[in-house]
């Protein structure tokens, strides 16, 4: 049974034949399509305006996903792992659990070879608890001094819950940290990540460039895959 939200119902054009009245009237059932994956809402667990972002201009409007202020949770959501895959899940686990919302989370971390992978999945916090992303920037630039291997990459694990199962998927971009910031965009580690056969950091990059190469692109893709896959 298809459930229609009125205020979602859209009268497009109302065609009218002199004599027979309201001829065609067409409906943009498009919004409600696009509410739903399989028939189900999904959850992005995720307070980042910047991340849900992405994500939105990721899907392209092919499938519509709520971030948690916009469903009313405004919990501070669990992050208490040491690996990536542990803390996606934990997130997910944690929404689904108590709300029992399909939902999805994912973890990232920038992973640098000459800081044996710091800050990785402290990358959050690294420069302290309540750091800004330009405390943390600072602090790596500064690890780094003029180290000559500035190797580095990000890498993103979404983990999905979905009637109680759960699926995760991996994505990640690699290239080197800058010697100084560079650009405005994004967030995060942004102004110091130049990516692998591109001369601008991320943060010099359009969005919709970013969102092509992006280590939450590929993993999102591969998300988008499996659900394409699995539907009915
Ligand atoms: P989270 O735990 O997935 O929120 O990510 C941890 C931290 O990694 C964030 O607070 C950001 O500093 C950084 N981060 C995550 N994604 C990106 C990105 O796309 N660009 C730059 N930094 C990012």
């Amino acid at each position: 049974m298809v459930v229609l939200a009125l205020q979602e119902v859209k009268i497009i054009t109302t065609n009218y034949i002199k004599g027979f009245g309201p001829f065609f009237i067409l409906i943009n059932f498009e919004p409600i399509l696009k509410s739903t994956i399989n028939g189900m809402k999904l959850i992005f667990a995720t307070n980042n305006k910047h991340k849900l972002e992405e994500i939105k201009d990721l899907l392209n409007g092919k499938y519509m996903v709520q971030g948690l202020s916009e469903v009313g949770i405004n919990d501070e959501i669990p992050e208490t792992h040491e690996t990536l895959e542990e803390n996606a899940i934990e997130k997910a686990e944690y929404i689904f659990t108590k709300y029992g919302f399909n939902c999805f989370a994912d973890d990232t971390g920038l992973e640098i070879d000459a800081l044996d992978g710091r800050p990785g999945v402290y990358s959050a916090r690294y420069a302290g608890t309540n750091c800004s992303f330009d405390d943390n920037v600072n602090k790596i630039l500064e690890e780094l001094g003029q180290e000559q291997n500035r190797k580095a990459r990000f890498r993103t694990v979404i983990a999905m819950i979905r009637d109680g199962k759960l699926k995760t998927f991996e994505g990640t971009v690699e290239g080197e940290i800058t010697l100084i910031k560079s650009g405005t965009k994004g967030f995060g580690y942004d102004p110091v990540f130049m990516p692998t056969g591109y001369n601008q950091t991320f943060a010099e990059m359009t969005l919709s460039i970013k969102n092509k190469i992006s280590h939450r692109a590929k993993a999102l893709e591969k998300f988008i895959d499996y659900l394409n896959s699995t539907a009915e």
